[in-house]
């Protein structure tokens, strides 16, 4: 006969959940997933191609195996599809350098009691500081996390054919955002406001791609730089509501409503939570993120922004799967 008592496995795997953030780092660090992706593999040829220990090598396929990251065909590794398409370096949607970053920035976690007991960051409040050197190693790396987002956001509100449009994107970062909406409009042209060290690293990924002359940057604070009136057809705000307080981001949200000329679309992208609080477990979980880092961050429900957006002077909002993340398109 089953018996229904519950078995300790799930919760020594969630409580050496470290175990797998180390794993999947060293791997990205040492290339192991491109190497992999040139051709499978036995522990003693990874271990070569990688330049690590046997030992190592076969710890960490183990490791990768374990999370479904690897499989073992013929005797031999290689990639699942998913590690294929996020893990493998060069590829636009490679979460390759994110891994190191999180394996890097992991001591950070033993801050979390106290900042768990005091209601935020005790010590550097790292989203607030303005112009935060901080931002430049988050964002070529968060990069990758973007292109999906982008990809399903251009298709949500017809940016293809939508003709020659002008955008604003408040936190642009990397640029992402505007690399691929320019390149699905070759009509359209787009601003990105951030601090001057991110738009460096913005205009150069927009050079990169030939569409330079297509992308303008503001260097400033989106707290205190004007947007202007009536100025643009679409305004993007990407991955920033998580680190602003409510009341301020109804404040930004209304300033993008001026901003945008009649019918234009302000598209937010963001880890979503359901109105309680009951799912999706990737942005229940991020909220552990903004704790550590902001003030008053944190992951927003769907009803959150639907009243925020409303009280901005929005008339029509939805909301747009892009998984993780969730769009909300207000106009
Ligand atoms: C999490 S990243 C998001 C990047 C991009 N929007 C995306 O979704 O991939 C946050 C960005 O907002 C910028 N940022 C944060 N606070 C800012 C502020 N007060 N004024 C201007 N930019 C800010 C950071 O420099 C960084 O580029």
């Amino acid at each position: 006969m089953m018996n229904n008592r519950p078995t300790p496995d799930r919760v020594l795997q969630l409580i050496n959940g470290y175990w797998v953030t180390g794993i999947i780092g060293v791997a990205a660090g040492c290339s192991l997933f491109t190497h992999l992706e040139d051709g499978a593999g036995t522990v003693v040829e990874l271990a070569a191609r990688a330049g690590i220990s046997e030992r190592g090598a076969q710890t960490l396929l183990d490791g990768l195996v374990s999370g479904g990251l690897v499989e073992l065909y013929e005797g031999r590794y290689r990639n699942t599809p998913e590690a294929s398409t996020y893990l493998v370096e060069g590829k636009p949607t490679s979460l390759s350098s994110f891994a190191e970053l999180k394996l890097r920035q992991m001591g950070t976690l033993a801050g979390l009691p106290d900042v768990v007991r005091a209601g935020g960051p005790v010590t550097d409040p790292t989203t607030e500081v303005a112009d935060n050197p901080h931002w430049e190693q988050v964002v070529p790396a968060i990069a990758a996390q973007s292109v999906p987002a982008a990809t399903i956001a251009a298709e949500v509100i017809g940016l293809a054919d939508a003709g020659e449009i002008s955008i604003l994107d408040v936190g642009g970062g990397s640029g992402i955002y505007s690399a691929i909406w320019l390149e699905a409009n070759p009509a359209a042209r787009s601003t990105q406001l951030d601090w001057a060290p991110i738009n460096a690293i913005a205009r150069r990924l927009l050079e990169e791609r030939g569409m330079a002359e297509r992308f303008t940057c503001i260097d400033g604070d989106f707290h205190t730089t004007d947007f202007g009136t009536a100025k643009y057809d679409v305004a993007l705000y990407s991955h920033i509501a998580h680190q602003e307080g409510p009341e301020d981001n109804v404040e930004v949200f209304t300033r993008l409503r001026r901003s945008l000329k009649p019918g234009g679309a302000l598209v937010i992208c963001d880890y979503v939570v359901d109105d309680d609080r009951g799912g999706p477990t990737f942005p229940l979980i991020f909220a552990s993120e903004m704790l550590l880092k902001s003030k008053k961050g944190n992951t927003w429900r769907r009803a959150d922004y639907h009243g925020w957006l409303m009280k901005a002077g929005f008339g029509e909002v939805s909301f747009h799967p892009a998984e993780p993340a969730t769009l909300v398109v207000a106009r």
